[in-house]
């Protein structure tokens, strides 16, 4: 197991900021997803950790001994670090066994003891058997298995992966996603898996790191991210939803505040210390219902999903504002409906 701290780390190429101001504590054993749009920094993040970049200052400590700082940079090599990429990096005129055996190769392993680790990497990702095959004759999936093999046979303490299911389709992606769970349920290892796809950092890790421009905006839980949000970006990333406008009439009490919303008075979820005034909304589906007394609103669309159906509608007072209802039985678009708002997090900050 192995414990990374990130200690006010910024990464600058020339002029442009990639990464500013990072702290970020992962526990030993955890498994922590980086999430993010293209180009916010996620791979540099992990680029950083694993010792292919030097900070430009702030330090990275593995273990409680810093690898990265103003005057130390410990080799990539030094770290044992296990990484595994979007491109599968296989070396193609080698088999299977070649590629996964490579690291052990250079680490002078021999063997039996070579033979039965090879063996092992194979096993756990399901390709016992295929030693002999060369990546041109694996599908994409498999030929992502034995990058993942390759990793594994270092048994490293630390896992970085950097969007390694990019490439594959979707229900490859989805066996892939048991797959490291099932790894690091079984090793224990610490993991850093960055994506820009949110249901696959919701589906895999305990907890979520987002960035947004370089920049940490939140840690949390999937469930925190998605029910309480710390910014507009984070309600916009996560999950499904609407960004409304309202005035919070009196500060928080027990989680809650008054607020007023559509012309209408209503309850809002926010954080203790949410001052009155101004504030943005995030409304999940969860939060808002048809009823008979509500916001006059109007049906714009109707999307069956089998079982339920998912409607948008407009507020009348908020014609710019779309809200997201799931229903059992749906009015025809065009029709005039009532919409009760029961919950709605306040924005913090917002
Ligand atoms: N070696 C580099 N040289 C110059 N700019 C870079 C380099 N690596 C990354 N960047 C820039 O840093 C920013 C963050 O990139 P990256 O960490 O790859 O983002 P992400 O992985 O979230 O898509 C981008 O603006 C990118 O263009
Ligand atoms: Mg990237």
């Amino acid at each position: 197991m192995a414990r990374v701290t990130l200690d006010s780390v910024n990464k600058r190429f020339g002029a442009a900021v990639a990464v500013e101001d990072f702290t970020l504590d992962i526990p030993h054993g955890s498994f922590l997803a980086v999430l993010g749009p293209s180009g916010c920094g996620k791979s540099t993040v992990l680029r950083l950790i694993a010792g292919f970049e030097r900070v430009s200052s702030g330090q990275v400590l593995i273990d409680g001994s810093i690898v990265s700082g103003p005057s130390v940079h410990v080799p990539a090599e030094s770290r044992h670090v296990g990484i595994v990429f979007q491109s599968y990096a296989l070396w193609p005129h080698m088999t299977v066994e070649g590629n996964v055996g490579y690291p052990l190769r250079v680490a002078k392993v021999r063997g039996e003891a070579y033979r039965g680790r090879v063996a092992a990497a194979l096993e756990m990702v399901g390709l016992a058997g295929f030693d002999a095959r060369r990546p041109s004759e694996l599908s994409g999936g498999q030929r992502q298995r034995v990058a993942l093999a390759r990793c594994l046979v270092m048994e490293p303490s630390l896992v970085l992966l950097d969007e390694p299911l990019a490439n594959l389709d979707v229900h490859l992606r989805a066996s892939m996603e048991d797959e490291f769970r099932a790894f690091h349920a079984k090793t224990g290892a610490t993991m850093i898996y960055v994506t820009h796809d949110q249901a696959e950092a919701m589906a895999l890790a305990e907890r979520i790191a987002v960035m947004d421009k370089g920049r940490l905006v939140q840690v949390a839980d999937p469930h925190t991210l998605y029910s309480e949000p710390a910014t507009t970006m984070v309600a916009g990333f996560i999950g499904k939803g609407a960004l409304a406008d309202a005035e919070v009439l009196a500060p928080a009490e027990d989680g809650r505040c008054r607020a007023r919303l559509f012309g209408m008075d209503v309850l809002l979820r926010c954080r203790a210390g949410q001052p009155a005034g101004k504030a943005r909304v995030c409304l999940r589906p969860e939060d808002v219902a048809l009823a008979g007394e509500g916001v006059p609103a109007t049906v714009r669309r109707a999307t069956y999903k089998g079982g339920v159906t998912e409607i948008e509608v407009t507020p009348e007072t908020s014609p710019d504002v779309t809200l997201l209802l799931i229903v059992s039985s749906a009015p025809k678009p065009g029709a005039s409906v009532k919409v009760r708002v029961d919950g709605g997090w306040v924005i913090p900050g917002s």
